[in-house]
């Protein structure tokens, strides 16, 4: 097979990264027993991250980011998983351990490879992606532990990003009561779209008191920021409410007290998407594609290409993006040189 291109991570002689449209060669992908032609892949805010070399991410240099890809089986050697069937890859150390999504090939490990469940396409898989697979297990952290809609509002931060876009979808199309927290005001149209009940900006939320508790106004939330913000969410959080917590773009650290967690019996839990056992990730899957689907997915997602994804990483990581980006690994122009990256 002739080389094809990728989006390609390094380091340079002096130190600085690199990232650009790189054609390599099936030898460079990591081993694996299933190899995929990429139809779509996705950005994350991981993505961007390694894509600008973040060693918490990018374990390794050279780097091909992309931690999802959806697209056909070429070869298999997995009983399950045939040559020609569409499947879908989100986490499982893809873009971080291994060379990711931002590829016209990906190889892995049949244990990590999803078949795509019948109601959903390849570009609605990555319209999905990690970011829409993570909102559903929060729903479903919510929903478990019996948190009805009749029992208040529930409080999505970052509303107008992937994460916070689905977790609004979601939770309205449950029955749910929506509170949209965001810094974008503008985009109240968009998040009242989705099914937000409410819009309010991100600056609401804090009192600036350090008590350990406030009104409790929640009877749960979905919180995609960390730091602050979750801080005060579990200040604010009614008896026995819920808090799923899966981000860190306003900070890693968390200043709080144990009180909402001994006099109202607040429950925080953690949501880790890239190592979500396969059981349950197939069966997260299947209700995407059938009870979950929303049937507006491309409001929430555009599609670029390798060319948009420089001017992409950077409005990402500076908190700008609205809703999912969509990857389609194509340029307009791919240089021919090969580069001397071994596979990750
Ligand atoms: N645990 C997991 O399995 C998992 C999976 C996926 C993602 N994540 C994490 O979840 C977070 C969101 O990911 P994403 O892909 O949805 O990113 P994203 O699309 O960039 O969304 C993040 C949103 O957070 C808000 N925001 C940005 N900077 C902020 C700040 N300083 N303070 C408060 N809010 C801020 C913005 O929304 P508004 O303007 O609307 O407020 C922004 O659109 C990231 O930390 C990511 O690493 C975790």
């Amino acid at each position: 097979m002739q080389d094809f291109p990728c989006y390609l991570v390094r380091r340079l002689g002096d130190g600085a990264i690199q990232a650009r449209v790189e054609q390599i060669g099936l030898a460079q992908l990591p081993p694996g027993d299933v190899l995929i032609q990429v139809a779509y892949s996705s950005l994350n805010y991981k993505d961007a991250l390694a894509a600008q070399g973040h060693p918490g991410i990018a374990r390794k240099l050279p780097h091909v980011p992309g931690v999802d890809a959806a697209g056909t089986v070429v070869e298999s050697q997995a009983d399950h998983i045939a040559v020609g069937q569409q499947v879908l890859v989100t986490g499982c150390s893809l873009g971080e351990d291994r060379f990711g999504g931002w590829s016209q090939y990906v190889r892995m490990p049949s244990e990590s490879v999803v078949p795509l469940p019948e109601g959903l396409s390849l570009f609605e898989s990555m319209a999905l992606g990690t970011a829409g697979f993570t909102a559903a297990q929060c729903v479903l952290a919510i929903q478990q532990r019996e948190i009805d809609p009749q029992r208040g509002p529930v409080l999505v931060t970052g509303a107008t990003g992937g994460v916070g876009s689905f977790a609004v979808a979601l939770l309205a199309k449950a029955g749910y009561e929506v509170v949209a927290l965001t810094g974008k005001q503008e985009q109240a149209d968009y998040l009242r779209t989705l099914g937000a009940a409410q819009v309010v900006d991100r600056s609401a939320l804090d009192d600036g008191s350090d008590r350990p508790l406030l009104t409790a106004r929640w009877s749960a939330a979905v919180d995609t920021v960390g730091g602050r913000p979750l801080v005060n969410i579990l200040r604010s959080t009614q008896h026995r409410g819920v808090v799923a917590a899966c981000g860190l773009v306003a900070g890693a650290e968390l200043p709080l007290t144990v009180y909402p967690f001994i006099l109202r019996g607040v429950s925080l839990i953690g949501i880790d998407s890239a190592q979500c056992p396969m059981a349950p990730r197939l069966e997260i899957w299947k209700r995407l594609a059938s009870d979950w689907k929303l049937d507006y997915l491309d409001t929430i997602a555009r599609v670029i290409t390798f060319d948009d994804l420089p001017a992409s990483v950077e409005q990402i990581l500076a908190g700008k993006i609205v809703g999912r980006v969509v990857v389609q690994p194509q340029a307009a122009v791919v240089p021919a040189a090969s580069p001397s990256g071994d596979a990750s």
